[in-house]
């Protein structure tokens, strides 16, 4: 099962109800929201994941880059966002919040920076419903994908397996149609992209060959 979630960080801010509905064929949208601390970059809040979430078609999937996310992540699991990740850096209890998260409604997911190591997580992995692997360091679209953060991917698709769980795992950063099948055969099953969708003259025809390229 692949499945392809755009990013709208690279969308028209100023067109957002046009370009989500340009991506209809797109499993989930996927929202990157960020606070100026947590990264040096600023963009939605609360109040436009809420409004989004009425006029989007496909569901919207959540990447909180913030700090003290035990305190606001719920806030966005409450506009009724399909997915909520946060990131495992930022976190003070990290499982004790995909807890709460799920008790709300939303799949609760934790992100890894790419120098934030995996190890600790593979035990905990039945707490959560999404591990997101950073492919470039968090806060901008359009960086280049770092192969070298793979192997986590290997070791989270064996823990996965081993412990028979439907965990998704999801990347996230310089996804395009020749990265997506390094990730995909390390182990990723979830794809976040941005520019590559929304910088193509056709999002829509986009979104099905990266999901063809991640199906080979
Ligand atoms: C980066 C964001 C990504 C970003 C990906 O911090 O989390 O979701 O939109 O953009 P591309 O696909 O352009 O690398
Ligand atoms: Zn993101």
């Amino acid at each position: 099962m692949v499945r392809i979630n755009p990013s709208i960080l690279a969308a028209d801010f100023a067109n957002l109800e046009r370009d989500v509905a340009s991506i209809s064929n797109a499993d989930l949208i996927h929202v990157d929201v960020m606070d100026n601390h947590f990264v040096p970059n600023l963009t939605f809040g609360l109040q436009m994941v809420g409004r989004l979430q009425e006029v989007s078609a496909r569901p919207l999937d959540v990447h909180l880059m913030i700090d003290d996310p035990d305190r606001w992540a719920p806030g966005y699991a409450e506009t009724g966002a399909f997915s909520v990740t946060f990131h495992a850096e930022a976190a003070q209890d990290a499982v004790a919040l995909a807890r709460k998260l799920r008790h709300i409604g939303a799949r609760a997911g934790i992100a890894l920076k790419p120098g934030t190591r995996v190890e600790p997580y593979l035990d905990l992995l039945p707490e959560f419903d999404q591990v997101l692997v950073m492919t470039v360091e968090p806060g901008f679209g359009g960086q280049s994908f770092m192969e070298s953060v793979m192997p986590k991917l290997g070791l989270l698709r064996d823990a996965v397996g081993k412990a028979g769980l439907d965990v998704w795992l999801q990347v996230d950063g310089g996804i395009d149609e020749e990265t997506i099948s390094i990730a995909a055969h390390a182990g990723a099953d979830t794809f976040v992209a941005g520019s590559a969708v929304f910088r193509s003259d056709d999002p829509a025809a986009r979104i099905d060959l990266l999901r063809s390229l991640a199906a080979q």
